[in-house]
């Protein structure tokens, strides 16, 4: 049985807006702190190689968690029922559309915060349309991620290892592949990856050969 539904929040399930230029997610509930300053860096690295990008904070988005429901497998058009319900289908469409994407997230209990990960989860319904053959899905084109984590422990071989898996895995249903990681222990107060030139300089010189290898 085919059931029609209205479009999501107004919005197509998949993008026809302006995703040209590279996206750039911040995924830490905190506003201000380590994880919008990558960003910023890189944003201001794809800035001064003359190019733009579009900014996205994961906290002004209303994602339910998955229920583990897997109706989405029987929707007709593949879709989590929730996503009539909150925003996490418009915050997809960067990760549907966008040329590269940036995603920088804070470490909370040596993974990312629950918000970032609610939002991993309900990727589902898009990894089995993925699955099913979705022509959409399918047809999605090979892109570059740049991963930015922060960790307030000074040390730890293995503290972004759970995160890293986890988005090596999350990115790859939408055909992106992790192309560089940057990590950087040690960042704990707001302000502390400010105060880390090293870090300033490594991230803005990324948002600039973002963008340079876009437009190459
Ligand atoms: C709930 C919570 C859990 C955390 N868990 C870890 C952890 O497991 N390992 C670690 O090194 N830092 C941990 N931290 C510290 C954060 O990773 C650190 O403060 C980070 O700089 C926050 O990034 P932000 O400024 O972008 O929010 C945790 C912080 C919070 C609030």
């Amino acid at each position: 049985m085919t059931v029609s539904r209205p479009p999501l929040n107004g919005f197509a399930p998949y993008a026809t807006g302006d995703f040209s230029s590279p996206a750039v997610i911040s995924c830490s509930p905190r506003s201000g702190g380590n994880s919008d300053d990558a960003a910023a860096f890189f944003r201001e690295g794809i800035r001064q190689a003359g190019g733009r990008s579009q900014l996205f904070f994961l906290r002004d988005f209303s994602i339910h968690p998955c229920q583990g429901c897997i109706r989405c497998a029987q929707d007709p058009r593949g879709e989590c029922y929730l996503s009539d319900q909150d925003q996490s289908a418009q915050l997809f469409q960067a990760l549907l559309a966008a040329p590269s994407i940036f995603i920088s997230s804070p470490i909370y209990f040596y993974h990312v915060p629950a918000q970032f990960k609610a939002w991993i989860d309900r990727s589902q319904s898009y990894y089995l349309r993925k699955e099913n053959q979705d022509p959409v899905m399918q047809k999605l084109a090979a892109r570059p991620a740049i991963i930015n984590l922060v960790a307030g422990r000074p040390q730890g071989e293995r503290l972004f290892e759970g995160a890293l898996l986890t988005l090596k895995y999350f990115l790859k249903t939408f055909n992106f592949h992790i192309q560089e990681q940057h990590v950087f222990r040690g960042i704990d107060n707001a302000d502390d990856l400010r105060g880390r030139s090293d870090a300033r300089e490594t991230l803005i010189s990324a948002g600039s050969h973002a963008w340079t290898q876009l437009s190459a």
